[in-house]
């Protein structure tokens, strides 16, 4: 029987670029809040997430059989100007889809991040020592801990993503891709570190280790760990685009931005052990994300 997937924040990034990603081999359907939004082959519901027994009744009509939580407040600068606000969406409404997944004893993949470090270490392990530096990481920390603490199976994702945009949300790489090919210069961050992966390559990952029973905290992040502005060069190489239009900047003379971690790169040993296998470099996942505009998935996302 085909798995029913329900992702939250149905509108979002992730949950776009996710479902597309698996659309053929999944039912999909995307939980929606304000902002309603259509895409062929994946249906829609809107969902309150303020109450435990919507959403168990939600699933249980349905017939889920597993559920991404990837609803959230997700503006570091928002977050931190609203700290209230942050803390009810990413660590209250986090926990009551853990509560009704766990009454229905279904599989949560609950999506957290990697902005939960202080920054001064490369590479972190899943057992690395939680200590972040804003109002975001900070309820994204309590999340992960409120999640497990009421669904112990849960699967906590620990990454940083790209994909395509929408008309109302820009992804790192294609504001990147946009700029370019639009001739416009752009500023990167030289001193700051990640290693991103696809969304597309995050689903799949995602999937394969639900199937194999894996609980707890795991990092899904690319293979490579790179600078914002040696990504922007690798996306301008990529797409055949003018590299010289990047001008490398320092998040350090940046004293009007929200505090954010310099480096933010996770390891991803134990997801690759677990796996059996590597999640990919850059390039690789470039190859991806440029083969997905060439077959229209790109354009699919833009449209709304
Ligand atoms: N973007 C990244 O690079 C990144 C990196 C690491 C981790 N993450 C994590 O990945 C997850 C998805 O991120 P994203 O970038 O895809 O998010 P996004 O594009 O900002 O979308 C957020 C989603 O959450 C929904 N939402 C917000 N408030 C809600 C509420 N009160 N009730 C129900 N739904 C609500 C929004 O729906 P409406 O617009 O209808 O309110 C929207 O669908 C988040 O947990 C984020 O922390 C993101």
């Amino acid at each position: 029987m085909t798995a029913k997937i329900f992702i939250t924040g149905g509108s979002g990034l992730l949950a776009l670029n996710w479902a597309l990603a698996i659309r053929e081999s999944h039912a999909v359907t995307l939980g929606l809040h304000e902002r309603i939004v259509s895409l062929a082959g994946i249906q829609t519901r809107i969902v309150d997430l303020e109450s435990v027994e919507d959403l168990v009744q939600t699933f249980d009509e349905a017939r889920i059989s597993i559920v991404v939580h990837a609803a959230g407040f997700t503006s570091v600068e928002q977050c931190e100007a609203k700290p209230g606000l942050a803390r009810h969406i990413n660590v209250n409404l986090a926990g009551n889809v853990a509560k009704a997944c766990a009454k229905l004893g279904l599989p949560l993949i609950h999506i957290s991040t990697d902005h939960l470090f202080s920054g001064e270490m490369p590479l972190l392990a899943e057992t690395s020592h939680i200590a972040p530096v804003n109002v975001y990481g900070r309820t994204k920390a309590e999340a992960e801990l409120r999640v497990l603490g009421v669904h112990p199976e849960a699967l906590v994702l620990r990454t940083n993503f790209y994909g395509w945009r929408t008309s109302y949300r820009h992804s790192f790489s294609d504001m990147i891709v946009d700029k370019l090919r639009d001739g416009q210069k752009i500023s990167l961050f030289q001193d700051v570190f990640y290693t991103p992966i696809l969304v597309e390559v995050v689903a799949r990952a995602a999937h394969e280790l639900l199937d194999l029973k894996a609980t707890g905290i795991v990092n899904i992040v690319g293979d490579e760990r790179t600078s914002k502005c040696g990504f922007g060069i690798r996306v301008a190489e990529k797409f055949g685009l003018d590299a010289s239009l990047i001008k490398p900047v320092l998040l350090a003379d940046q004293v009007a931005l929200v505090q954010r971690p310099r480096d933010m790169s996770l390891s991803n040993k134990k997801a690759c052990k677990l796996l059996g296998r590597q999640l990919g470099n850059i390039s690789e996942h470039l190859t991806r994300l440029y083969q997905q505009e060439q077959r229209g998935l790109a354009r699919e996302i833009q449209s709304l």
